[in-house]
């Protein structure tokens, strides 16, 4: 009846006898695009701020991922994921040093993440399976070490190593990791580094199509603490990501966030053409693909060091 009435700008919380009903004067915008100044404010006091989007009443949504480590992205096809991963990587790279922080991206769908190929940050853009599983191997030995680092020097955060031993954080991040979810080594790590990765700081990004209970069994769900749920197929998908009424989403780039409570948000739309105009400066050359003679080789030297395979 109050639907009929005030039409979709309302919102009606609550059980049995007591219910909230909040009617918001406007609409939520169905675009809001990406802008990096004012972003940049919104993530300023965390260590590593992950921005998520607008709210109805025109506020900026966003995180620390030390806080929170881990994060779900689901919805449908053209629903808005890989978007958002875009938005949140180049913060990010923007806003943090790459001495501080390292990405490894996978991409099963070749697609994506080929824009971050060049930044400095960015040890690897992977979208073979097996190089996926080199890669995570890799990240298991750094959990390792990491462990026994923190061991060594009873502290229980990384970020409490004597200075001589400090360590970058990093984010993996897998755009449609069900694609991976035959492969028991790449699932197991994986499990790994959302069980035990917060203390050592590797956090995980992870995001899929269709949702679906057996991939994301309970130790990888329970471990996300974050998930955002785009447009979902049905309420089963919904339930699965735990973001209630995605799948009544209608929007490109509007989810509904779940971190500690629920958040309906529009997400920033960062087009390909400007991501690449704000991740430009920060990019660098490997002997294959130098353009310019002055590029200082110690940059390529440090590129060459961190291929792990
Ligand atoms: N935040 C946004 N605001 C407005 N439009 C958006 C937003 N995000 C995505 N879109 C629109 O939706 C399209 C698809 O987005 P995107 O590629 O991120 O979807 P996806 O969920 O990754 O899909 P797929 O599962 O097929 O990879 C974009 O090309 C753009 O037109
Ligand atoms: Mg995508």
């Amino acid at each position: 009846m109050f639907q009929q009435y005030f039409g979709r700008n309302i919102e009606i919380d609550g059980d049995l006898k007591k219910f909230v009903l909040n009617i918001y004067y406007a609409t939520m915008p169905n675009e809001l695009r990406y802008n990096f100044d004012q972003i940049k404010t919104v993530v300023a006091h965390y260590k590593l701020g992950i921005i998520c989007g607008m709210d109805r009443n025109g506020q900026y949504n966003a995180f620390d991922l030390l806080k929170q480590p881990h994060i779900l992205i689901a919805g449908e096809t053209g629903s808005g994921k890989s978007t958002q991963l875009r938005s949140i990587l180049t913060t990010l790279i923007k806003t943090k040093k790459p001495s501080n922080l390292q990405l490894y991206l996978a991409d099963c769908k070749k697609s994506e993440f080929h824009v971050f190929k060049k930044v400095e940050h960015v040890q690897c853009v992977l979208s073979n399976p097996k190089d996926i599983r080199k890669m995570l191997k890799h990240i298991k030995k750094e959990l390792d070490e990491r462990s026994n680092l923190t061991e060594t020097f009873e502290v229980g955060h990384v970020d409490d190593l004597p200075s001589e031993h400090k360590r970058p954080y990093i984010i993996v991040c897998i755009d449609e990791f069900v694609m991976l979810r035959k492969d028991e080594t790449i699932m197991y790590i994986l499990t790994e580094i959302v069980a035990i990765g917060r203390t050592l700081g590797v956090f995980a990004i992870l995001s899929m199509q269709r949702p679906n209970a057996q991939v994301l069994d309970t130790t990888i769900r329970a471990n996300l603490t974050v998930s955002m749920g785009f447009k979902l197929r049905d309420k089963t998908e919904s339930r699965i990501v735990n973001t209630p009424k995605a799948e009544k989403i209608e929007v490109a780039g509007r989810f509904i966030m779940n971190s500690n409570a629920f958040y309906e948000l529009q997400a920033p739309y960062l087009k390909l053409e400007d991501a690449k105009k704000l991740l430009s400066p920060f990019y660098v050359y490997t002997n294959a693909n130098i353009v310019n003679e002055d590029v200082n080789n110690n940059e390529n030297e440090q590129i060459e060091n961190n291929i792990f395979f």
